[in-house]
């Protein structure tokens, strides 16, 4: 199990967003976590590729993109190529989710499908091979700063058990309310990946805060 920390700068100060990224590049986190929302797939519209590439020349981490957007295939390699590392998908979002998954890949990104809070784990069954990471919902997606879902715990647990039965390398990423308390039983349910928008920004110290998650 990896304890990795992927701030979210959905909740970063977007009058300063240089400042937040340096603080992310000199902290502790492994990966920068964009929220791209279309207010098609959710009901809110966030940022989306010139925010990506400008952030890519500063950024000395990688650029982990969650994308809460209907036809995520049209948009696959303008984001790789505006530098995204890691590509989030939503199952929920894709007809063809085994060809989504390899157009990621032929882009040279990492491949990673999204489960929101309803979607069981047993969907993935014959597509968790090919995966790089699984992103699990902890909230239903849309805004940061809303209550964490505790049947999430329960859906670690389950999607470690089939990562482990299906001998893959997968890695399990959660995202949405996640704080000391739920970081803490997410990690010990098996979470590799902690995403953290609201905990991390609205605290006193930023930085601070991604050393402290990490240690959980
Ligand atoms: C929801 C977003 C949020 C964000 C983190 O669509 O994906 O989950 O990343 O939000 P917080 O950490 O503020 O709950
Ligand atoms: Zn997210």
């Amino acid at each position: 199990m990896k304890r990795l920390i992927a701030p979210s700068i959905l909740s970063a100060d977007f009058n300063n967003l240089g400042n937040a990224i340096e603080m992310i590049n000199q902290s502790e986190a492994d990966y920068i976590h964009f929220d791209v929302m279309d207010g098609v797939f959710v009901p809110n519209i966030s940022f989306g590729i010139p925010v990506i590439e400008h952030v890519n020349k500063i950024a000395t981490k990688p650029l982990d993109v969650h994308l809460m957007i209907v036809e995520p295939d049209k948009f696959i390699e303008q984001f790789v190529k505006a530098g995204a590392a890691i590509i989030t998908v939503h199952y929920e979002a894709c007809v063809h989710l085994h060809r989504t998954v390899q157009i990621i890949k032929s882009y040279g990104a990492k491949a990673s499908v999204c489960l929101n809070p309803h979607t069981p784990i047993s969907l993935l069954e014959d597509i968790i091979s090919d995966l790089d990471m699984v992103l699990l919902m902890s909230v239903n997606p849309g805004f940061g700063g809303q209550a964490f879902i505790e049947n999430t715990y329960k859906k670690v647990k389950q999607l470690k058990a089939l990562i482990k039965k299906k001998n893959t390398e997968c890695l399990i990423e959660v995202d949405g309310g996640v704080n000391i308390e739920t970081g803490k039983q997410l990690f010990d349910a098996g979470a590799d990946v902690l995403v953290a928008g609201s905990f991390i920004f609205n605290s006193e110290n930023p930085s601070d805060t991604i050393a402290k998650l990490k240690l959980v």
